[in-house]
């Protein structure tokens, strides 16, 4: 009888997300429909990882509106919904950003998973790759309402490369899952319950496996960060470059994080939704060796710079794939080089001893005058 059902089910299913329509598969989630169309249309995803069997729903980030449920039945569905963890429907109508109460929930959002979250951005290694704070600056708002006292916790290590920021984790259990799918065996989990509940390697055991690496690379917060590269240098002042190696335990394709000539940070390649890339359709997970122990330009064949897609303060230093834009001034003056429109004193006031009688900065006007 299923498979009745399945033949009679149309191939393609149509979905519209915020007025644009694209044709995917049955059993597509709304948010992978979305990422199909890119751009702003994609909601943000704080746990979901496409890598990650299980990860989602957890965070809420995602949440879309859905004014359409299918074609057979088109009514709107009453609450917001987890984008990662709902599969579209033939005819389905989903309101993402042309949507005020996603808007407005997602706000709700940011402020809870920031009422425990501290802000130390000036001094968290993840400043300037962290989604948080992507979402803080694009929904969150200037103040807090909370007026209790943030939780606090012991630092506690995770391993010799892996620092543990317990007062950073917005639990989305990513690290966990790494843990679970890519290691022998997980020595560290989510302890307790609610406002509670903690990463913890139980009995600070330390994560001691050749891929327990991967998890600072899926933590979408500081909350695990490695401690070969803390406090080197600021991200953005440093230089992404594709590079790889033959390596007998891993895809070997890493990015690595450079000053100068200087190695600071080997990390696995993010595609554009900060995931790790696939190679070959599986997802390219790198081993410690790669990451901590080959921290030389010669261990590494260089592919050359990394293109970042992410609106990324990272980019700002990097002109990789950028078109230069149009010298606009030249332009509206018809081809003739820009010069100087005009001399600044010849034109305010404020300055001029004579007509303020005020001390002010020397200019031609009154040199001639001491003449
Ligand atoms: S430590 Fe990072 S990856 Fe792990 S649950 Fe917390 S936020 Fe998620
Ligand atoms: S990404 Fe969907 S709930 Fe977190």
């Amino acid at each position: 009888m299923a498979e009745e059902i399945k033949k009679e089910a149309p191939a393609n299913f149509k979905v519209t997300i915020d007025n644009i329509t694209v044709e995917v598969a049955p059993g597509t989630t709304i948010l992978q429909a979305a990422r199909m169309i890119g751009g702003d249309v994609t909601p943000p995803a704080m746990c979901y990882y496409s890598k990650l069997k299980g990860s989602g729903g957890k965070c809420r980030t995602c949440l879309v509106e859905v004014a359409a449920g299918s074609t057979a039945d088109p009514r709107p569905m009453p609450k917001l919904v987890a984008s990662c963890r709902t599969n579209i429907m033939d005819g389905m109508i989903v309101k993402n950003i042309t949507s005020e109460r996603v808007q407005d929930a997602r706000a709700g959002v940011v402020e809870f998973l920031l009422l425990n979250h501290p802000l130390d951005c000036p001094i968290c290694d993840q400043a300037g790759e962290c989604h948080l704070q992507d979402l803080g600056y694009e929904h969150g708002k200037e103040g807090t309402r909370y007026e209790f006292k943030r939780r606090t916790f012991e630092k506690e290590d995770i391993g010799p490369y892996i620092q543990l920021h317990m007062t950073r984790c917005i639990l989305c259990y990513r690290c966990t899952y790494v843990a679970d799918q890519l290691t022998d065996s997980r020595v560290h989990g989510i302890l307790d319950r609610g406002d509670h509940a903690e990463i913890s390697t139980y009995i600070s055991k330390a994560i001691d496996n050749d891929f327990s690496g991967n998890m600072i690379d899926v933590c979408p917060v500081g909350a695990l960060t490695d401690k070969t590269f803390r406090f080197k240098n600021r991200v953005w002042f440093t230089k992404p470059v594709d590079a790889h190696r033959d390596c007998d335990k891993c895809c070997g394709k890493v990015t690595l994080w450079q000053r100068g000539d200087d190695v600071l940070r080997v990390t696995a390649r993010k595609d554009e939704w900060g995931e790790v890339q696939s190679y070959e359709g599986k997802p390219g997970w790198i081993c410690n060796t790669c990451r901590f122990d080959t921290k030389h330009t010669k261990d590494w064949v260089i592919e050359g710079p990394t293109k970042i897609n992410r609106h990324s303060v990272i980019s700002q230093g990097h002109y990789v794939g950028m078109q230069k834009p149009a010298e606009t001034i030249s332009k509206v003056m018809g081809g003739r080089d820009p010069k100087l429109l005009m001399d600044i004193h010849s034109v305010s006031d404020v300055n001029s001893v004579e007509i303020a009688s005020l001390p002010g900065p020397a200019t031609s006007e009154n040199f001639k005058n001491s003449q």
